[in-house]
């Protein structure tokens, strides 16, 4: 027998969100190729913007270190050219709604310094580890409220499904105590969240017998209307001395100027994007991993205080956010390549987190792991994840909360991961039982 010959790495495909669904996964094997044999790999192919892909840990590491080279402005996700021209419509009338100009970067994520520094020296005190101690006696009460009536459900049904019925609600109880949402808002909020993101994937598309664009535009138009009167009461009272973040972004001055209103709109959506899912993800993905894996399970359970630990390996592991780019703002090298001013550079995480140089055997899950300077948050740069330890703290709780539970579950028939616009993991279905 002949043995079939691997594709040329030109043909390797590691853009396709269906395939990503065959898959069943991330396509470990293909980026552990294009790292051994081209590390900095020209990636054009029909129906997407051509980029630069890096699947090594040095090199990410690089552009992260490197922001006067490597830029956010221009685009920070890989994108298809439809994708490119609806992100270009909608600045221009985000642009003419607010009066700002068309580039006016909508969000942390996409700002260059200096006013990237600038607001993130005013939005990361509510980041720090002291900060957070504050939220966390209330955030680990939420946690066993939440476990309790998982447990409950177990009870009742036998099985249940931990994207839907666990892991969601955490993630987004931390960010509206973050930002000051009164908490008889947040079961509306969740619902109106959940529908945005949903719509970005044919399995949700619909749903509600709408397709996805109204869905996304209706729920995206009921969650504006709410934030934007939030933030104007905010605004009204000058911040009125609160800690929440609102109430910072609405007390701060930024050369010398208050924000506008778009500007506080704009990082309050920020974070709701990039604060819900990523952790939801991450606490589901470290649920599978942990019973997929009982040895270290059980050792988790042994040693409870191995619990920060687990949680850095379950961020390597389960590596939630899958790619992001920057574009080089001049003629540059990179591992040995000649990068174009323009260029996009695509930035995969995941591969950085399996790369054998940096994490000696990295397809073992081990919640022992030291050192774990994993890029689950990005390279270390100054765009490094502002939520991190808020996102630590949450997973910290909450499985500390699950441990009691967690030797008693078994994973139960198929789970379902999706990669929504190649920028996260998404669990649609992770079901549990309970052994009795
Ligand atoms: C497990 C959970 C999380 C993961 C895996 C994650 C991952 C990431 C990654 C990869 C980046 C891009 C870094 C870069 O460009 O180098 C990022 C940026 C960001 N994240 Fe997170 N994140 C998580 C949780 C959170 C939370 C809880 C919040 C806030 C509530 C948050 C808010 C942000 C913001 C605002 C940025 C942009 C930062 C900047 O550009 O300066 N994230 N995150």
């Amino acid at each position: 027998m002949t043995a079939i010959a691997p594709p040329p790495l030109d043909e390797l495909d590691i853009t396709s969100e269906s395939l990503y669904d065959d898959r069943g996964g991330y396509p470990w094997a293909d980026w552990d190729r294009m790292r051994a044999e081209d590390p900095v790999h020209w990636y054009q192919r029909p129906g997407y913007e051509p980029f630069w892909s890096l699947t090594r840990y040095e090199d990410i590491a690089w552009v992260a270190r490197n922001p006067e080279l490597y830029s956010c402005r221009e685009r920070v996700a890989v994108e298809t050219p439809d994708e490119v021209d609806s992100w270009e419509t909608e600045r221009e009338r985000r642009g003419q709604v607010y009066g700002h100009r068309p580039d006016h970067a909508p969000g942390l994520g996409f700002m260059d310094a200096p006013m990237h520094r600038q607001l993130r020296q005013v939005m990361y005190p509510s980041f720090t580890p002291k900060a957070l101690a504050a939220q966390e006696l209330r955030l680990s009460a939420l946690a066993k409220t939440y476990v309790d009536d998982f447990v409950r459900l177990l009870d009742t049904n036998g099985t249940a499904d931990v994207a839907h019925q666990l892991s969601a609600r955490l993630p987004l109880a931390a960010i509206f105590d973050l930002l000051g949402v009164p908490d008889s808002d947040w079961d509306t909020l969740f619902g109106l969240h959940q529908a945005t993101a949903a719509a970005f994937h044919k399995d949700f598309a619909h749903q509600d017998g709408q397709d996805a664009t109204a869905t996304f535009l209706r729920a995206m138009m009921e969650l504006d209307a709410y934030m934007s009167e939030l933030v104007r009461k905010r605004m009204a009272d000058g911040g009125g001395n609160g800690t929440d973040m609102l109430s910072r972004l609405a007390a701060a001055t930024v050369n010398d100027e208050p924000l506008a209103f778009h500007d506080i709109s704009y990082q309050l959506f920020n974070l709701l994007q990039a604060g819900n899912g990523t952790t939801r993800n991450a606490i589901a993905g470290g649920i599978k991993a942990l019973l997929e894996n009982p040895d270290q399970l059980r050792l988790l359970v042994d040693h409870p205080e191995l619990v920060d630990s687990a949680v850095e390996e379950i961020l390597r592991w389960t590596s939630v956010a899958v790619v992001m780019t920057r574009t080089a703002t001049q003629d540059t090298e990179l591992g040995g390549k000649r990068i174009r001013r323009g260029d996009t550079v695509a930035t995969w995480f995941p591969a950085a987190n399996r790369d054998p140089v940096a994490f000696p055997d990295p397809y073992r899950f081990d919640i022992t792991r030291t050192p774990n300077r994993h890029f689950a948050f990005g390279g270390f740069g100054e765009h490094r994840c502002i939520g991190a330890n808020l996102a630590k703290l949450e997973l910290r709780v909450m499985f500390r909360a699950l441990l009691p539970l967690l030797p008693r579950l078994r994973l139960e028939g198929e789970s379902k991961m999706l990669i929504l616009r190649l920028l996260m993991a998404e669990y649609v279905t992770l079901p549990v039982s309970r052994v009795r």
